[in-house]
């Protein structure tokens, strides 16, 4: 008998396809009446197989009586309620680590495009502009900046890696202090003080909820710019907005927003943003070896084996 899961989404096709293989698989995202749809699976759903922002609610926990685990696709769970999970004994496992190197690349790729704008300039060649208006203005290096990563993880790491090949220099903030040869700072305020780019590379919930403020714009100040390869939680979006329209910081490289896959209209008049769909992760091998690593999760729980990589 395979084990019965639920799909709260479509999720990358290869993992779908050895998901619906080894499992009996319930897509809740095809429901067309979701309670009714539930009602009926509840009785035999073991796992939640969630894929991105789907997330799993109080509600969705409570709902499903013989749920033992939640297999999520993506190492960030801050769509999941943990304490739901916690309260009814359910396991949560995600996918930590075979990410890193790819989030790191997006991370010093949106620094790039934002300090030496690339796609501004290449939007300039195909305009036709390099002939009939001359060179592409001058930009700014990223050899000598400071960059103030915001969140010093396993993810973190990795971009203090290829910022420091790229010749900058790394100080961070995290809750707590690292056994790390780079310099900390005991807050956000006096991080993005110090720092040219402000890196932001910490998980999103309640804990990091709109960290990114006014105060700490402020002190990143005109000549600063801010990356986010995180949540769009952890910054108050509107005040960031405002900021980049009004010029009181220098720019944005932005992977992740507020509400996605809703971006802010405002967001697409800006010269000084550069914006990404969320693809930190997004490569055929990542999203391979992250697939791979929730359906092994699924697999050794259902085999009466310890989980990977347990969250709760
Ligand atoms: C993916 C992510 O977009 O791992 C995460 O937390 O945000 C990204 O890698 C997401 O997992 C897709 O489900």
């Amino acid at each position: 008998m395979k084990p019965d899961i639920l799909l709260t989404n479509a999720v990358y096709p290869p993992t779908q396809a050895r998901l619906e293989k080894e499992f009996t698989c319930h897509r809740l995202y095809e429901a067309a009446d979701r309670a009714a749809f539930l009602k009926e699976a509840a009785p035999r759903v073991r796992a939640i197989a969630p894929f991105g922002g789907a997330g799993c609610t109080a509600a969705l926990i409570a709902a499903l009586p013989e749920l033992e685990i939640i297999s999520n696709f993506g190492v960030g769970v801050d769509s999941i309620d943990l304490e739901a999970a916690r309260k009814h004994g359910v396991i949560v496992t995600n996918t930590p680590d075979v990410l890193n190197d790819c989030v790191a690349d997006s991370a010093l790729a949106l620094t790039l495009n934002m300090l030496r704008k690339f796609p501004h300039s290449e939007a300039y060649l195909r305009s036709g502009y390099w002939a009939t208006r001359g060179s592409y203005p001058l930009t700014t290096s990223l050899g000598g900046k400071t960059m103030g990563i915001l969140g010093l993880g396993r993810i973190g790491e990795a971009i203090a890696r290829r910022a420091l090949a790229f010749g900058m220099q790394i100080r961070y903030h995290n809750r707590n202090r690292k056994d790390l040869p780079y310099p900390y700072d005991p807050d956000p305020v006096t991080l993005a003080k110090n720092a040219d780019v402000l890196m932001i590379a910490t998980p999103g919930g309640a804990g990091t909820n709109k960290i990114i403020g006014a105060k700490v714009l402020d002190a990143l100040g005109r000549n600063g710019y801010v990356v986010n390869i995180a949540r769009g939680s952890v910054i108050d979006e509107p005040v960031l907005l405002k900021y980049l329209q009004e010029g009181r910081i220098a720019g944005a490289g932005l992977d992740v927003f507020a509400s996605e896959p809703g971006v802010s209209p405002a967001f697409f008049a800006l010269d000084n943003a550069v914006l990404f769909p969320h693809v930190g992760s997004a490569t055929a091998e990542t999203r391979t070896a992250m697939g791979n690593l929730q359906v092994e999760n699924l697999r050794r729980h259902f085999a009466g084996k310890p989980v990977l990589t347990r969250v709760v």
